[in-house]
């Protein structure tokens, strides 16, 4: 049922055999002044998530794209409770049913940030933040 909250370029998810939400509310974790802490644990956990889920050689991609209201309701999560993320969870298989633009992510080079637009010494430089804020 949860397969139906799905956005439509997320159809490859449907053959996955889990979709695990990940699930937070700002009250749930330590609240300091303006910072919430919840969704930086709710993040922490998704990627030891992630990292176990690949030791056991599984593949897991997070993903935003679904109904939110619709998920909470076949889930019963409540209103107040933000699902993040759904991580689609399965093994690595047959990609011939995945469209031309996901076939060449699947197997084209992985691209990464260079060091210094995410990382600087000593000193905050304003290239570490995300392009025009
Ligand atoms: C918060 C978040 C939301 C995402 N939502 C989607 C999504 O809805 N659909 C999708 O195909 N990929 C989505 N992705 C990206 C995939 O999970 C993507 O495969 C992954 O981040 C790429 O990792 P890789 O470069 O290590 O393969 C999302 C990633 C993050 C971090």
């Amino acid at each position: 049922k949860l397969k139906e909250a799905l956005a439509p370029g997320n159809y490859w998810a449907k053959k996955a055999p889990a979709l695990v939400a990940m699930v937070t509310n700002n009250s749930w974790g330590m609240t300091l002044g303006e910072r919430h802490y919840a969704p930086f644990e709710l993040g922490m956990a998704a990627m030891a998530y992630q990292l176990q889920a690949v030791q056991e050689g599984l593949y897991v991609h997070p993903i935003a794209g679904f109904n939110a209201d619709l998920a909470k309701e076949v889930l019963g999560i409540a209103d107040e409770d933000s699902i993040m993320v759904l991580m689609v969870v399965g093994y690595p298989g047959d990609s011939s049913h995945l469209s031309e633009k996901h076939l060449e992510s699947e197997n084209g080079k992985r691209d990464r940030l260079p060091l210094e637009s995410v990382h600087a010494f000593n000193h905050f430089d304003k290239q570490l933040k995300p392009k025009g804020k």
